[in-house]
């Protein structure tokens, strides 16, 4: 396990992965009824800005620094929670800690982290809070073990390294295998866009798993030509809350100008209707 997520916190793809998971747990929390957010490759969930990893790769100065700057309306209520935690700009929040801030009382949030060191800091930031629960696994196999949720309504944050050559493939069997267990739950799957080959693979395999529902919500800052190059990623729904995909797109469009280097698109694909199988 070489990722470190202290080098990528804050660059364009965490933060557009964060804009849309804000925006999920928002929908999902405006039912009464507790909800359940998994988050299976946590992180340690927050990130020092100032850290030598993050002045490393710089990710954030073209990433939350200029979404910060720019300021857009439809951004506010990210936006909102980014500066309330970062203490003058020098922290940013992981996904952990955004969920934290939008669930409520009577909802439960699940991270599994495998990395020692990223799990003991998740449990000592959340020791003392009892709603939260911190798993040292292997986040694939937790959607196996923690579902289905006793709330009867959950969230799946599928957000891994792709480090592996078979990430892709790993994670259309658990969401597969994670709707069998819980056929209402809302999975929520990132994953980078270096160039398009991998990901219509992707999509294939989904479908040949006849798995309905599925939105697919790309951005790119550059054309994804480049394999070598993050160019841009992508957010792949299923089960979706009712009318989230205008939504992800007014959220979508609202950042891609402050990331936009040569070529930037919003791109938001139904790949499979509720009752497409
Ligand atoms: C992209 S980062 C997660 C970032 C986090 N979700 C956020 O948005 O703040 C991926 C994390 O997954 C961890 N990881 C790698 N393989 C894992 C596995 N099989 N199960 C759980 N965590 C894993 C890595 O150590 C890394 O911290």
């Amino acid at each position: 396990m070489n990722y470190r997520h202290a080098f990528h916190a804050g660059g364009r793809a965490d933060c557009i992965k964060h804009v849309v998971f804000v925006g999920l747990c928002r929908a999902l929390t405006r039912k009464r009824k507790p909800l359940f957010v998994l988050d299976t490759h946590a992180g340690r969930g927050a990130y020092d800005l100032e850290s030598e990893a993050a002045r490393r790769t710089s990710e954030a100065e073209t990433g939350i620094a200029r979404l910060l700057s720019e300021n857009a309306i439809e951004l506010a209520d990210y936006l909102g929670l980014v500066r309330a935690f970062s203490c003058g700009g020098r922290w940013y929040p992981g996904s952990p800690e955004l969920a934290r801030a939008v669930l409520r009382e009577g909802d439960r949030l699940a991270l599994c982290e495998l990395h020692p060191e990223d799990a003991a800091a998740l449990r000592q930031r959340y020791r003392h809070e009892s709603c939260i629960q911190v798993h040292c696994r292997d986040g694939y196999e937790a959607v196996h073990a923690l579902l289905p949720p006793p709330e009867r309504r959950a969230l799946i944050l599928i957000d891994p390294p792709f480090e592996q050559p078979d990430e892709f493939e790993k994670i259309a069997a658990t969401v597969d295998r994670g709707r069998q267990r819980f056929p209402t739950g809302v999975f929520c799957v990132w994953y980078p866009l270096k160039h398009r080959a991998p990901v219509r693979l992707f999509h294939a395999d989904l479908l040949a798993r006849r798995i309905p529902d599925i939105l697919d919500i790309q951005i790119t800052w550059r054309e994804p030509v480049d394999p070598a190059r993050l160019n841009g990623c992508g957010i792949l729904l299923h089960n979706g809350p009712f009318g989230f995909s205008s939504s992800a797109e007014t959220l979508l469009r609202a950042a891609a100008p402050a990331f936009s280097e040569t070529d930037s698109s919003v791109t938001i694909t139904r790949l499979a209707d509720e009752l497409a199988f």
